[in-house]
């Protein structure tokens, strides 16, 4: 068993020259939200689930982009309304979001 249940991760990113990345559609008020309602859900911590920061994750192209751990489903969203799905759907229930999941062929 893994040490965590599942693992989200949220670029934060930003690049410079008005490139596409995460940070300039909400990216931190989305990782806020979710490091809120997970915790306010009681699934924070070992054996449940951690929320996390990252830098770039070359898929900016469908920024902001999120991707979740162990099963590697990765997703686009637009504000905290998709992420109170995600939490709820995913990450208590284990059932991925399928409206919201990043098509396979988006890069960077
Ligand atoms: S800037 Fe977010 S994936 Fe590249």
């Amino acid at each position: 068993m893994s040490y965590y249940k599942h693992h989200i991760f949220f670029c934060l990113n930003q690049r410079d020259g008005g490139q596409a990345c995460c940070a300039p559609h909400a990216a931190h008020a989305a990782f806020d939200h979710c490091k809120q309602q997970v915790k306010a859900a009681g699934l924070a911590g070992p054996g449940g689930v951690r929320v996390n920061k990252a830098g770039c994750l070359d898929r900016c192209a469908g920024a902001p982009v999120a991707v979740v751990y162990p099963e590697g489903t990765w997703y686009t969203f637009v504000d905290t309304t998709d992420i109170d799905e995600i939490v709820e759907s995913h990450l208590k229930n284990g059932q991925p979001v399928q409206r919201l999941v990043l098509p396979a062929e988006v890069g960077r």
